[in-house]
Order: C-alpha cells, then structure tokens, then sequence
C-alpha cells in the first residue's frame, strides 16, 4: 500500500529516491520522506501530502558522494497522515523505512516501552528501529542485530533500515510485501518495492521471496534464506514504465482483481484474533444505546452496503436500512439518534455519500465511515472511520475495494453481534475461520481465467444481460451487472432470482443472457428453480455454479465451499474478470471507460 525505495553507490541519492518515490506516488500519497547516510551522518526530510511537497523541502540538499538512501511514500494505515506518522522513523542512530503491516507491534511495543523506550509516532514500524536497537545495545553485531529484529517481527513488510553503526550497509527483509533489489553496470545497488522507479537506473533485477533478507555492503550483496546464505540470481529488467506500474497485467484493473487476495488479508491483518475481532478503531466508540444501522452509500460501495444488511440482521440482529446516499439527501429522512450511521465509500470524497452523512452528524446521530482513504473529506467529518486497506484503486470500474468493504463490514457484523452477544462463541469462531480462509477464495487460476477469456466472445451483443442471485448474491448479481456495464457498455441488470417471474421475464428470449449466480450453500433449490423457468423460455443461461447444471448453455464451475462467504468471493472473481474480458474483446478503455470519473465529487 505504500512505496519504498533505497540505493547505495557514489551518484546523487536524492534525485533517485525523489524520482523513484514519483514512481510509486500512485500507491499513497499521505506522506513521504528520505533518510540519506554520508560520512557517517545521517539526514532526514518528511512532508505531509503529495511528494511536492518533500521536494520543496529538499531543494537545497545535495547527496553526491558514496551514501546510502532510503525513501517512503505512505498510505496510512496505523496513525494518522501527520509528519511524525511518516516514514523514515529512527532511534538513536539508525532510520527504517517499511511497506506492510507488522501485525504483533502492540506487543512489542509494549515490551519497548517497559524497557524506556519513547515513540514518537502511532505507527506499527517504528517497533522495528528500536528492537533493532536494542539488540545492538545488547551486543550483537549490527547484522545479527538485524536478523533477530526480523525473526520478532510478525505481519506483512518489506523492510529498508540504515544505522550510523554501519555507515556502507543498508539491511533489507521481505515477507509477503514486494521488494526488488536491482543493479546496474557501474555497480550501483537499488532497492524498490515495485519496477517502475527502477527503469532507467538498473538493468537487472531480483524480485525477493517471501522470508528472504539480507544487506548490500558498497557494492556486495548477500543474500539469505531462513538462515542460509543463497545465490542471488538478477534478471533482465524490462524498460516499460506505465507496464512496470501495472506489474506485468495488462490493465491497472486486472491487476487489481488479481490483488485482492493480498489487500483482504491486510484488511483482516491485526483485526482478525483467534476467538474475536477487534477494532482499534473503534476502542472508544460508544455503541451502547444503539437500536438500529443506517448505511448510506453509492454505487458500488452502496452494493456492499446491501451484502452487509444480510450479515447485520443475521448475525447481529439489528435492524439494518440500506440508501442510495443521493435518494437519502432529499427524501425528509426521519433520523433517530439512537441510530448508528455508517457510510461506505472507497474514495472518501463522493458528494451524495458526504452530504449524508454531514445530515446524520447535524442529526446527532452517531456516525461511523469505512473508507478507503485516510485523511479524506468522509474519514474527516466521520465519528470514527475502519480503514479498507485496499491501497490505491486506479482502474476506474470499482473491484478490490468492493472485496475489502465487503471483508470490513463482515468483520463489523462479527464485532458488534460478539459485544451484543447475539452469537455464540462457537458460531463466532466458525466465522473467524471461514473470514480467514478468503484469501485462498480470491485467488485467481490461470485455468480459470483463460475458461472467462474464451467464452466472453459468446456474450458481445444480445439485448441485455441479467445478474440474477439471491440472499448475498442478489446484491452480488447487482454488482456483476453493473461491472459489467460500466466497461462494456452492454445493457445488464442485477436482479433478485426469485423477482424475474414478476416482469422481467418478459425480456427472456435466445439473446437475453442471464447470469445465474447459484451457490451451493444458500437457497439452491430456490434458485435453481427461477433459471429453470428462464431457460424454458429460451433465455441463454450462463450458470455458476459449483452444482452441475444441466440446462446451462455455459457453465463455471466453482469449488465446493462450505460458507456462502466463500461461494460469493469466488463469484465475485467470476464476474469481474467476465466484465473485463468482454470489454477487452470489445476494444474498450478497461481502466477508464467513457463518461465515468473514479471520484465523484458532483452532485
Ligand atoms: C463502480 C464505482 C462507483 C463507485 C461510486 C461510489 O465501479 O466505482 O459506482 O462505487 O461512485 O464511490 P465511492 O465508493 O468512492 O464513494
């Protein structure tokens, strides 16, 4: 979710971290910062907002004779968008720079601040400058010192650090976080967590592997695996930029569909516990004296909004509305303080959304936001806000945002029936499970994806398309739909199963295609039931399902789960990438289709 980079050599250090952090703006914006090492001195410059703003800060600085640099650009995740938050954070002697989330940081820092130790931040990352600390203040040599810092951390990171006691070395750890060590012919060492700000600087490459260390000394590097020293292998780099930033994916939304295995597990990290979930959020966020939920949104985070009103009512038994925000704005809404208002927006900045909640608060209601980006107008104005995690979403048509909202409001369900002990222990646990096993649901097979490819070329004309699901996957089929629309121009619909027979059935015909989504574990004779009378009037059935059905024209088949969550993820997966390759086979603008923006700030 953020970006990193470092470099060791002779050439001007600012300028590479400056433009390589440019590079890597488009993954957080919230602040940014460099930490630079020459003869043996160290120097740091922060700035809040966009990187502009670091490089009016550095402008007198120059870095040009052998040193080491490490730079960040931040998407908050622990703390707020301040200065001190930021990136690099340092000890007495040394700086880190880190992308990912340590997930076990309370605890250590815990441990930190009973030995006297003093944060300055409300980050996670600065428990890792201090372990390391302390290690060399136990003794140990700065590279066991290192090592045993890493071997206390637990989470996701990729991980730069620099100390005054080693003034030629920079240290480096990857675990399920990107991170690229580079060179180039005059010997010059980078490190970066993606391609892009790599292109121009090195030649050859090493993309690390999870659990992978080590440090670059002048210009020696080493390299090392669970203890043992290995090998490292370095690759051609390619020279494309705008592809280096899609990381090989074709476009900005595929590779966001392929990521949302990675930007849900960090939605979870340090909120899923073994017998509970917690918020640090909401630690003093008063939900007692709350008798219902209002959710406010639009478009696709107002589909995430109607999963959730399921989950509300089933787990938490609270009485859950769902509204268009700009239907709410208008409609005389009687609001009830002992209402909580949640509002769900990946941009932070829709107009509608905003203004509803600007009622809600005027209301006296108390207001929660779950949104994708801190610092926001929503996350701003909001009571309390739970952060979606879902880094920079680029592709305009909405997906990995929709999974972490989903995976955030699931989770919130789970929180709110734990306190009202509306579900049992053991119940709760069987959710705890099943939100964990998510990830391995949205992961995307290439077979899987190459089935989608081929038989997209089926559905290129026809009069339109119906999402049809029912329960979680009736707001799914919405979504589906409107996937769909919004970058294949094609007319499609999200529709309740079991509502088809009170009009719209009228449409079916041979080039009406229906997308039924039919899950095993929910309401499979049911839906079964309403595609069978689509099919008898001719409609081209498109099933999925992990059931073999044996009067679909087309069929995908899904694994056989035994949680409606998991079923709907991998649903979920289906129809983006069927939305995607229908717009690619139609030679449409995937990433920015026409007449739509990604932020909608306009009434
Ligand atoms: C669809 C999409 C839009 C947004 C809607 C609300 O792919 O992206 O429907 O979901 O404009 O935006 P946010 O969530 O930023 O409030």
């Amino acid at each position: 979710m953020c970006g990193i980079v470092g470099y060791i050599g002779e050439s001007e250090k600012k300028s590479f971290l400056l433009a390589g952090l440019k590079e890597l703006e488009y993954r957080g914006y919230d602040s940014a910062g460099i930490a630079v090492m020459q003869n043996g001195d160290i120097q740091s410059f922060k700035a809040t907002g966009k990187l502009a703003n670091l490089v009016l800060k550095t402008q007198n600085f120059e870095s040009k004779e052998f040193g080491i640099g490490i730079g960040h650009t931040r998407w908050a995740t622990h703390g707020k968008p301040t200065e001190t938050n930021a990136h690099p954070h340092w000890g007495k002697y040394s700086f880190v720079v880190h992308n990912g989330i340590i997930e076990n940081y309370r605890e250590l820092k815990e441990e930190l601040q009973a030995d006297g130790l003093v944060f300055l931040s409300q980050t996670d990352t600065e428990v890792i400058v201090h372990l390391f600390e302390r290690f060399v203040t136990q003794g140990l040599e700065v590279r066991e010192a290192f090592v045993q810092t890493i071997a206390r951390l637990q989470g996701a990171y990729a991980i730069l650090l620099i100390t005054k006691k080693a003034p030629d070395m920079i240290f480096f750890s990857k675990n399920a976080v990107p991170l690229i060590v580079a060179q180039n012919t005059q010997g010059e060492k980078f490190l970066a967590s993606a391609d892009s700000p790599l292109i121009g600087y090195a030649h050859e490459v090493i993309y690390l592997e999870d659990g992978q260390y080590g440090w670059i000394q002048n210009n020696t590097l080493d390299l090392f695996e669970r203890g043992k020293k290995i090998v490292p292998t370095y690759k051609a780099l390619a020279q494309d930029k705008l592809s280096a930033q899609k990381e090989g994916y074709r476009y900005f939304m595929e590779k966001e569909i392929y990521e949302q295995t990675r930007v849900v597990s960090d939605t979870m990290m340090g909120r899923v516990r073994d017998n509970s979930i917690e918020f640090e959020e909401l630690q003093s966020f008063d939900f007692s004296n709350i008798h219902a939920i209002k959710i406010c949104a639009c478009g696709t985070s107002y589909h995430a909004a109607l999963v959730s009103s399921y989950l509300f009512e089933r787990f938490a038994k609270t009485t859950v509305q769902v509204e268009i925000a700009s239907e709410f704005r208008y409609k005389e809404p009687l609001l009830d303080p002992k209402t909580l208002f949640i509002v769900i927006s990946q941009s932070g900045e829709t107009a509608d959304t905003l203004e509803a909640l600007k009622m809600a608060k005027n209301a006296g209601l108390k207001t929660l936001a779950i949104c994708n980006v801190d610092n926001s107008s929503i996350v701003r104005l909001a009571d309390a806000t739970i952060l979606t995690r879902a880094g920079i979403e680029k592709g305009v048509a909405s997906t990995k945002a929709f999974a972490t909202q989903i995976i955030t409001l699931w989770m919130l369900t789970l929180f709110i029936a734990g306190m009202k002990k509306t579900i049992t222990q053991g119940k709760l646990e069987d959710e705890l499970q099943a939100l964990v096993k998510i990830p391995l649901c949205l992961h995307v097979n290439d077979f899987l994806h190459e089935k989608i490819r081929r038989l997209s070329k089926r559905y290129l004309h026809g009069h339109g398309f119906f999402f049809i699901g029912r329960d979680i996957f009736y707001p799914l089929a919405l979504e589906g739909a409107l996937k769909l629309k919004e970058i294949s121009y094609l007319h499609a619909e999200g529709y309740p199963a079991g509502e088809m027979k009170h009009g719209p059935i009228a449409l079916a015909d041979s080039e009406l295609f229906t997308i039924a989504l039919m899950p095993q574990t929910i309401l499979y004779e049911k839906t079964k039931s309403n595609v069978e009378e689509l099919s008898a009037r001719d409609a081209t059935i498109l099933a999925i399902s992990p059931v073999e059905f044996a009067l679909a024209d087309d069929f995908i088949k899904t694994s056989q789960q035994t949680h409606p969550m998991s079923e709907f993820f991998e649903m979920m997966i289906i129809t983006q990438l069927l939305a995607l390759e229908i717009s690619v086979r139609l030679g449409n603008d995937v990433d920015m289709p026409r007449n739509l923006a990604k932020s909608v700030t306009v009434e």
